[in-house]
């Protein structure tokens, strides 16, 4: 596993993925409420670009008849059929769906993010 310098701190905006070519694979950085992931740009359902989709959040579990929004810039909205992804975890927000997103491990130095592949 190598280490590749794709972008810095500074210039990533939140919620905004930004994509690189990393040795071949396209790889959206994306910067949400502190943290930053590396999403291989391949959705799992049908290979779309899904770093290309939107950050967004989402309604929550809640009693009948209330409505509660969360997961702010934490859902990951695929651009070609909608699948939605939680960004923490990669599992799409809709329950028994077992396709999940692939993240690459992520190290900062010195304002520097690097993407291990
Ligand atoms: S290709 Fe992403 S939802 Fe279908």
């Amino acid at each position: 596993m190598a280490s590749h310098l794709v972008t810095t701190l500074e210039v990533l905006e939140e919620a905004k993925p930004s994509v690189h070519t990393v040795e071949g694979r396209s790889i959206g950085i994306i910067k949400s409420k502190g943290e930053i992931y590396a999403v291989r740009n391949v959705c799992p359902h049908k290979r779309a670009p899904v770093c290309q989709g939107q950050l967004r959040g989402t309604m929550l579990p809640s009693a009948p008849n209330t409505f509660v929004f969360g997961m702010e810039n934490e859902v990951l909205r695929c651009p070609w059929h909608g699948w939605e992804f939680n960004l923490t975890t990669g599992e799409t927000i809709c329950d028994g769906l077992s396709k999940k997103l692939t993240f690459f491990p992520v190290t900062i130095k010195d304002g520097a993010v690097y993407v291990e592949i």
